[in-house]
């Protein structure tokens, strides 16, 4: 979603805010802008790429050394230069906004903004809030007053940098319900929407708080809270060193970073994993220090997540009632927080998020907790994202920075972390023998191992590659916890490839899609080693009846044979309860290999943001 990054230094800061919005790039964006003080307040927008914001800066030798960048990801108005963010007001003195986020009340406020007298020049939301801020600087002559006064009659979402023409030496932020931090440096300060854009000038990051209003200056900084609006006051806040790499946000020897993601996961699932697989035994303590206490008292689990996240959580419900013999919810984050539910105070509410900045989810956990959920456990992959500081207890998976829109590696350590946490319900409730805990660690030890093997089928996957790029429509089947698996396959295969792609439950199958099946429609399956093999060679039976070309993953040893129709690729080996995590791989190289075909935006497909911190 947008992305700000924000200046002050001693040089030309215009480098660095390009630099900044590149390594934005992977939120996804449509427009893309930067505006500085250089005889008088100027600004460059495009609807191109930063590297095309980059060519206008050369042309016109942009210079400046205060300044802020945005890319846009257009929520209200459509893509177009005039609604590309930054957003300029002109009184006694011109400032310049970019903005992340959602002005709820924006049509309020811009109707009492015409009626004092300001033009509108474009149709976002965004411009109600430099006007705001122009008609506060009638009352106060100082910017960061005349924020503060502004942010106080915002509704909504939002991280915003805002700088003016008369004292170009400071900009100021907000930050409510959208990223936003500081980073401090050696030759001046700045503000993004995350570390990665800031890590060529520094590494040494402040994470601001919710209503937190900060002021930069090239020799400085303040922030104050303005959460409780009766008592505004300044606040320190910590400062933290990144330990984030410029390796871990680089391409490196590979074409994409999803195919780089891809390839990463035997080794981030081995991180994610480290704590346990030197041990014997598995202890709550991984989830925080209050975990045992508040796990003894959890009679069932609640699971709040969007989109790949979602599919985590619906694995791990097969896991969780079959292991540890809880009662397990999943809910899409976005309809549970408009449902009446019904709350239960000894279920734990375990919410999964790669970025931990989900809109969604976040308001879906804030409104488990007003209807009377007392605890709660985040899944995440951001240490210093807002769902990490609002849960009790945390998992960090350590996946590194997932910069390719379609998440990947996010997804397999998602399903490390919640094996871990079915592990310790099951042992605290009695329900995991030593024997099936030694067993199972074995097993996720064996893991990485395992995840490298599959990875090879990537040259088979070629040639199924090129036959499904010349496909419109495809099925996905799965049954049991695979069916998830399918899910995400169909998924990953639409956002990249965007070939429409659905998944069903394989017992579904009669009760109305197989009227879809037809040569034309290829019809993938995860059919692993399992109980339920028998009943989906049933179904697959079905689908072959009907002419349906079909693609099935199987174990080592399956039943299932290539033959007419029927097109198999085998991986090497059968994993029992931690099967959903291999046989996602294959999957995903599916999805990234059509998406070569057919030559689209691998990383940045069209339409999408990576971080969905808007509703
Ligand atoms: C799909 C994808 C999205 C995210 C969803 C939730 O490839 O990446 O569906 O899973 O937007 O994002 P997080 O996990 O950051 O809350």
């Amino acid at each position: 979603m947008c992305g700000i990054v924000g200046a002050v230094a001693r040089n030309n800061v215009v480098p660095i805010l390009l630099e900044g919005l590149r390594r934005l790039e992977y939120r996804g964006y449509d427009s893309a802008g930067i505006a500085l003080v250089s005889g008088g307040l100027r600004r460059l927008r495009t609807t191109g790429r930063v590297a095309e914001l980059g060519k206008l800066v050369d042309e016109q030798a942009f210079q400046g050394e205060t300044g802020i960048a945005h890319t846009r990801w257009a929520t209200h108005g459509a893509p177009s230069e005039r609604n590309a963010h930054p957003h300029f007001s002109a009184g006694a003195t011109k400032v310049a906004v970019v903005h992340n986020g959602i002005i709820e009340n924006h049509e309020v406020l811009r109707q009492r903004l015409q009626v004092a007298g300001f033009e509108f020049l474009s149709d976002t939301d965004t411009e109600v809030i430099a006007h705001l801020i122009t008609l506060n600087l009638r009352k106060t002559p100082d910017l960061f007053e005349a924020v503060l006064c502004s942010v106080a009659e915002l509704q909504g979402a939002y991280a915003i940098a805002v700088m003016e023409e008369a004292r170009p030496e400071r900009i100021v932020v907000a930050r409510n319900g959208a990223p936003l931090l500081l980073g401090l440096g050696e030759h001046g300060n700045y503000a993004a929407s995350d570390a990665s854009a800031l890590l060529p000038v520094t590494r040494y990051m402040i994470y601001l708080e919710e209503g937190d209003v900060a002021e930069l200056r090239c020799d400085g900084y303040r922030i104050v809270n303005c959460l409780d609006s009766s008592s505004t006051r300044e606040v320190m806040r910590a400062v933290h060193e990144s330990e984030l790499t410029d390796a871990a946000v680089e391409l490196g020897p590979y074409a994409h970073f999803m195919q780089k993601e891809i390839f990463e996961q035997p080794g981030v699932i081995a991180n994610t994993l480290e704590m346990v697989l030197n041990a014997h035994s598995i202890s709550p303590q991984l989830f925080g220090s209050d975990a045992e206490n508040i796990f003894k008292h959890t009679d069932s689990i609640l699971i709040l997540a969007c989109g790949t996240s979602y599919h985590a959580g619906l694995v791990a419900r097969y896991w969780l009632e079959s292991m540890a013999g809880l009662a397990c919810n999943v809910e899409i984050a976005s309809e549970y927080r408009y449902r009446d539910p019904v709350a239960s105070p000894h279920a734990l509410v375990v919410a999964i998020s790669q970025s931990g900045e989900t809109a969604d989810t976040l308001a879906a956990l804030g409104y488990a907790k007003s209807l009377g959920h007392r605890h709660s456990l985040a899944i995440c992959n951001v240490p210093e994202s807002a769902l990490v500081r609002q849960t009790d207890l945390r998992f960090l998976t350590r996946a590194g920075p997932e910069i390719g829109v379609a998440s990947t590696k996010a997804f397999t350590t998602q399903l490390a972390a919640l094996m871990l946490l079915t592990m310790t319900l099951a042992k605290l409730r009695g329900k995991l023998s030593s024997e099936h805990e030694r067993g199972m660690i074995t097993a996720l030890r064996h893991l990485p191992v395992a995840l490298q093997r599959v990875l090879q089928v990537e040259p088979q996957i070629k040639v199924w590659a090129e036959r499904f790029a010349q496909k419109r429509h495809a099925l996905f089947l799965g049954r049991g916890m695979h069916y998830p698996i399918a899910m995400e396959g169909a998924l990953k295969l639409k956002e990249i490839s965007y070939i429409h792609a659905e998944a069903y439950a394989a017992g579904e199958l009669k009760h109305g899609p197989l009227a879809l099946v037809d040569e034309d429609m290829p019809v993938v399956a995860i059919a692993p080693n399992n109980a339920l093999l028998e009943k989906l060679k049933s179904n697959l039976q079905e689908v072959r009846a009907r002419g349906g070309e079909l693609y099935v993953f199987v174990d080592a040893d399956s039943p299932i044979q290539q033959s007419e129709g029927i097109h198999v690729i085998s991986l090497p080996e059968h994993a029992g309860l931690l099967s959903p995590i291999l046989h996602t791989i294959p999957l995903q190289l599916l999805a990234y290999h059509v998406a070569l075909q057919k030559n689209t935006d691998v990383d940045k497909p069209r339409n999408l943001a990576k971080s969905v911190t808007v509703e």
